[in-house]
């Protein structure tokens, strides 16, 4: 036996025991003739002594251990002196009887503790002694914890986990795929799947009509903090459905999760449900942070006519007010308008009206603007003495994007962010179609297979880009958790959509012709939803980047550092895969 006990277990009420420990050297402390070594496993740190009147050997060997030693120790469970209140078992140590060396270790490159002193690159590179450290401990086993939870609530509503194939073809999710070459079938390529969007349909079709899977999906997209190229959904499909019984069901499941796992509970009220329309006219935004109010006002109508030419012309004039903040200085000002001037954000500038504690205005539009009418802005957006508003216009879509990045900026510099707080809402009746200038076309919003709201349905010939569909996202604290949408089972409306984003029957059928087809021999109306597992996690977590809560994350450029991937093949095996390379 190598142990008798994990590093995280010993309290007061086992004084006296003989034990046994194997674990990690954290640190070793000589204290001229005592030792003291932290142990560590993923349960804990121990303190285990060495004394002065311990045989030399043993003392040789407790001196010539190392950072990251593997070790097994045995002893007798004493209190300590100076007790440590900040760790579990910080009221013992263990006064070593032996002490034996089970594997060394090379000086790791960055220290093994709680806060460790590498970059990030560098502990990229070393992953596997990043993930030895607390915090990751923590991230691993509250990913395990939510993947429990999810399982055991979806098992007890009847849903059944299936499995769903890896190579496939192209899913139409809108990302690029990641293609894989076939050696059996020359010059042809399976795609990894960017979610099992058409294969739990398929399910649906043969009758399943529960199921789930805790699934990895594959995109090849630019990355950011809350996007990696591989990633993991808590996938769901149901049969006889609608909207309104796939939200109650995943409303239930996020609040078991929450319970669960974090503690957190919601009270009886339903989650928001906001259209997405509401959500864009609010907050600018389609997954608003409604941790705090700051709400947009639309100002068009008030702002123009007073001869200030920017206003005038603009297609919207909209603005927010920042409570408290009529103090800003210049600089101030100076920085969040630079903030939203940013290429990302793509403001032209930022026009301010501070609401003095005396109730006295003044802007920086004061030439245009008498007191009355910036007054009139003022009880528009409901702002207070004490308050500073924001003003920004030009086209519509373009403003409502700044506004909604100045208010989530500002709601970070004002704390209104508390990552121990959760705003849980349901955005719904997102349009259908959305359509792109540089290609002249409609392009799914959601994806090709999400129903139109039925009432909309006569619009489809004459207003599409007014469809509605029966497509709702779940978003909490303005990140967007999941999404998903009843779809479609009518062949015949299927096709009208394939038309409507510009497929040819032909086209439809070579992608798409085995759901087509699958549609033509009973479809049950279904409909479903997709969980982001690791932006879940990273939510629950309170951290913004889910790259901690993946095992063996990639980096920023997509790339795997601790293994080297990607990573060129020999000519052999391009030669049995029929592949050529071209130089970049
Ligand atoms: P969607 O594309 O909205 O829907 O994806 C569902 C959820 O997956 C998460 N997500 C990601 N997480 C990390 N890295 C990524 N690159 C990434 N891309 C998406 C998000 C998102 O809300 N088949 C549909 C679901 C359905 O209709 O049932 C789908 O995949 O949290």
């Amino acid at each position: 036996m190598y142990r008798t006990h994990t590093c995280g277990e010993l309290r007061a009420a086992d004084i006296d025991k003989t034990v046994t420990l194997a674990g990690w050297v954290q640190k070793v402390r000589n204290l001229g003739a005592m030792t003291f070594i932290d142990l560590r496993d993923r349960y804990g740190i121990t303190q285990l002594v060495v004394g002065e009147h311990a045989p030399a050997p043993l003392r040789e060997t407790a001196g010539s251990l190392g950072r990251e030693f593997v070790i097994q120790a045995a002893g007798r469970v004493v209190e300590r002196a100076s007790k440590n209140p900040k760790i579990a078992t910080g009221d013992v140590e263990i006064v070593l009887d032996t002490v034996r060396v089970l594997s060394r270790a090379d000086t790791p490159p960055f220290t093994v503790e709680e806060n460790s002193d590498g970059g990030d690159d560098l502990r990229m590179r070393y992953r596997y002694l990043d993930l030895r450290r607390g915090p990751l401990q923590r991230n691993m086993m509250l990913r395990h914890r939510m993947a429990q939870s999810a399982r055991g609530f979806l098992d007890r509503e009847g849903f059944l986990e299936i499995e769903t194939p890896f190579l496939i073809k192209s899913t139409p999710e809108g990302a690029r795929d990641f293609v894989v070459p076939s050696r059996m079938n020359p010059n042809e390529f399976y795609a990894l799947p960017q979610s099992p969007q058409t294969f739990k349909q398929l399910l649906m079709v043969a009758g399943y009509d529960k199921y789930f899977q805790i699934v990895r999906c594959f995109r090849d997209e630019d990355l950011r903090a809350d996007r990696q190229p591989e990633f993991t959904q808590i996938d769901c499909e149901m049969s006889f459905v609608e909207q309104a019984d796939v939200l109650d069901t995943f409303e239930r499941m996020a609040r078991f999760m929450f319970g669960e796992t974090i503690g957190v509970e919601f009270g009886a009220k339903p989650f928001r449900r906001m259209p997405y329309a509401e959500a864009m006219a609010r907050y600018g935004n389609d997954k608003p942070d409604l941790r705090f109010g700051m709400e947009i006002h639309e100002l068009t109508a008030m702002a123009k006519g007073h001869g200030f030419g920017v206003f005038d012309d603009a297609e919207y004039v909209g603005a927010i007010a920042a409570a408290g903040c009529a103090g800003y200085t210049r600089k101030q000002i100076d920085e969040l308008t630079e903030y939203v001037k940013r290429p990302q954000i793509g403001a032209k500038g930022l026009v301010w009206v501070r609401i003095e504690e005396s109730g006295e205005v003044k802007s920086s539009v004061d030439k245009f603007y008498s007191p009355e009418v910036l007054r009139g802005w003022a009880t528009e957006l409901g702002a207070s003495p004490g308050d500073m508003i924001f003003v920004v216009s030009g086209s519509r879509r373009l403003s409502l994007r700044v506004l909604s990045e100045l208010r989530l900026e500002l709601g970070e510099r004002l704390g209104l962010r508390d990552k121990s707080r959760f705003a849980p809402l349901w955005v719904v009746d997102f349009p259908l179609l959305e359509w792109d200038d540089e290609t002249a076309r409609f392009y799914a919003m959601h994806h090709p297979f999400t129903s139109p709201k039925p009432e909309d349905i006569p619009m489809l010939d004459t207003d599409p880009g007014a469809v509605r569909a029966n497509a709702y996202d779940f978003v909490v604290n303005g990140i967007e958790i999941g999404g998903g949408s009843i779809r479609i089972f009518d062949p015949e409306l299927q096709a009208r959509m394939f038309d409507l984003l510009g497929f040819t029957p032909e086209q439809a059928q070579a992608q798409f012709g085995f759901l087509m087809n699958a549609f033509r021999f009973g479809a049950p109306p279904h409909g479903g939803i997709a969980f982001g597992f690791d932006r879940f996690c990273s939510l629950f977590g309170g951290a913004d980047s889910i790259r901690d809560y993946i095992a063996f994350p990639k980096n920023n450029s997509g790339r795997d550092v601790m293994i080297d991937a990607p990573g060129t093949i020999d000519q052999a095996q391009l030669d049995e895969l029929f592949l050529k390379t071209v130089t970049a």
